[in-house]
């Protein structure tokens, strides 16, 4: 069956290696197809529920037709219909079936439509265009929980008609009950921890940790050594306690400022740290100190085989903090969106290595 996961932009790249390592190309039952913006296309023989266990995913797809060479014309959309019209669902009936979505001869569906480009028809005539079709099958249009969601959309020279296999909360966990303002979303915390190549021996650090989330990704990836996390905000850190429960043992949460750390030298392995944006604190003397600071101690207490990955819209600022420490190097950046905005994920590690 032919599938595809959608991510926030930025993360193809590690989405598409968390599928072949995580549901692996040497089993025989995942062949990834393409890299798309902000979609992975792949072909999976195994049971698709184990495909909801992605964490870099937001949303997975079934794909019914992949329709090549649209156009800009309206006369593109006729190769919706037909090929609805003449569609088998019987396979991805029993797709369905397997991840608990019940499926009836005369289906009820709704029906999302997106589009990207410069097009002579609009996203509705995309979206009626596939509810006529699928009426004319016998299936009716209806909003109820037990409506089957088709997607259709043309992104490109590509038209997709797909089912959305997951619900709404893929991306979501279940471990965040707590939340505070500009916390992170888990997909780009798990991203972050991935690119800290997490290991079992691991003393990891998240200094400014808010509601937990990079912590929790942390936690959940692979065996590790210690967790530790602080944040200057109380409200923060009985987020994180709340959001841990009593799991994820050993760990130790400080209430501290990140700019004098009461950790010895040399004595962290990972630090993985979304820092502030400037959002609250607009005063960018008050931000180039906070950031040069932070910067003086996560290097300090990072041991020298070990590695940041550090979370910005500030690139500027984080560049010029990092350029007046000699002794680090930025050995990857990836450009993420985060809440709209652009940012920066970057990968810091002493020089000595
Ligand atoms: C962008 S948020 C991090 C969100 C977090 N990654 C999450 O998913 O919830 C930045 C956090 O840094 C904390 N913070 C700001 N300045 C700090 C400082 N000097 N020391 C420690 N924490 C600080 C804030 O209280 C806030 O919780």
């Amino acid at each position: 069956m032919l599938y595809a996961i959608t991510v926030s932009a930025g993360l193809e790249t590690i989405a598409r290696q968390e599928l072949s390592e995580r549901l692996g190309s040497d089993t025989g039952h995942l062949k990834i197809l393409g890299r798309k913006p902000q979609r992975i296309l792949f072909e999976y023989t195994g049971n698709p529920r184990e495909l909801l266990s992605l964490r870099t995913a937001e949303h997975l797809f079934l794909i019914l037709k992949q329709i090549p060479k649209m156009t800009r014309s309206r006369s593109s959309l006729t190769a919706f219909s037909g090929a609805l019209s003449r569609f088998n669902f019987k396979e991805a009936f029993a797709c369905c079936r397997q991840m608990g979505i019940n499926t009836w001869k005369r289906m009820p569906f709704r029906v999302t439509s997106r589009l990207s480009g410069k097009r002579n028809f609009r996203r509705v005539d995309l979206q009626r265009v596939v509810e006529r079709a699928l009426i004319e099958r016998g299936w009716y249009s209806g909003s109820s929980k037990s409506a089957l969601d088709i997607w259709a959309e043309v992104h490109g020279d590509d038209g997709y008609i797909s089912i959305k296999l997951s619900s709404n909360d893929m991306a979501q966990r279940p471990y965040k009950q707590a939340h505070i303002p500009a916390s992170l979303k888990p997909t780009l915390a798990y991203s972050m921890v991935r690119l800290s190549r997490p290991h079992p021996e691991d003393i990891f650090l998240d200094a400014m940790c808010g509601a937990g989330t990079i912590l929790l990704e942390r936690a959940f990836i692979k065996r590790y050594r210690y967790l530790i996390g602080g944040d200057v905000s109380t409200e923060a850190l009985d987020a994180t306690v709340t959001n841990f429960g009593r799991q994820h043992q050993p760990r130790q949460f400080f209430h501290w400022d990140a700019q004098n750390l009461p950790l010895g030298s040399n004595t962290v392995d990972k630090i993985v740290c979304n820092l502030p944006f400037g959002e609250t604190i607009g005063d960018v003397s008050e931000l180039t100190r906070l950031y040069r600071q932070c910067l003086t101690e996560y290097e300090r207490v990072l041991r020298p085989r070990g590695r940041m990955v550090l979370l910005t819209s500030q690139n500027t600022l984080l560049d010029d903090t990092l350029k007046q420490r000699r002794s680090l190097r930025v050995t990857q950046k990836l450009t993420v969106d985060v809440r709209g905005m652009r940012a920066w994920m970057s990968v810091v590690c002493p020089k000595t290595r």
